[in-house]
């Protein structure tokens, strides 16, 4: 079996929209304070990237959490695997995730965070699959929308491989 990664969205265009990104939430926060709630593994490249851009005082947190079922039946249910270290009371919370893409995982995660009395919760991807979206889920901040195709790097893995890649990538199997 060979693997062929094909570049879709180069390592500047990553940068110069992170840095977009960054600009903008600090200025949506001005005079507050953000608490960064990344979502392992994959969100932890990009929350480096974007947290260097951000002005606002930032503190960070970390949550992994994967989905029950089978990726067709929703079960409604997310595994927490791991909880985060602090409370989220009274915080202004933004997630940071690598990509939407059915919303499962990300709208049980969001209504988990909701019953811990944060002040508010928004929502930063780097990546957006809305063609694959089952679950309707309130999103602030994309990075880029693409399209239904299986993305690796900047974070994404391909069987927990090509997360370190510093672009995103297109995976080509031939077998
Ligand atoms: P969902 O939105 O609940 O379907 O799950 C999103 C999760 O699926 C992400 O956090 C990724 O771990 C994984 N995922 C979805 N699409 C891709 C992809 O194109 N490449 C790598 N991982 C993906
Ligand atoms: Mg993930």
């Amino acid at each position: 079996m060979e693997v062929n990664v094909k570049v879709l969205i180069s390592e500047d265009e990553v940068k110069e929209r992170i840095r977009a990104i960054g600009e903008q939430i600090s200025a949506d926060y001005a005079g507050k304070e953000l608490h960064v709630v990344c979502i392992l593994k994959g969100g932890v490249f990009f929350m480096c990237d974007l947290v260097k851009n951000i002005t606002v005082p930032v503190t960070h947190d970390f949550m992994s959490v994967s989905s029950y079922g089978d990726g067709t039946v929703s079960t409604g249910r997310i595994k927490l695997i791991k909880d985060l270290d602090e409370s989220i009371e009274g915080k202004d919370v933004l997630i940071v995730e690598d990509i939407l893409d059915t919303g499962r995982t990300l709208h049980h995660l969001i209504q988990l965070l909701h019953t811990r009395n944060p002040k508010s919760i928004k929502l930063c991807t780097l990546l957006d699959k809305p063609d694959r979206r089952v679950i309707d889920v309130p999103v602030d901040y994309v990075g880029f929308q693409i399209p239904d195709l299986f993305v690796v790097g900047y974070g994404l893995d391909y069987a927990q491989h090509y997360r370190n890649l510093p672009y995103i990538g297109v995976v080509d199997v031939e077998e």
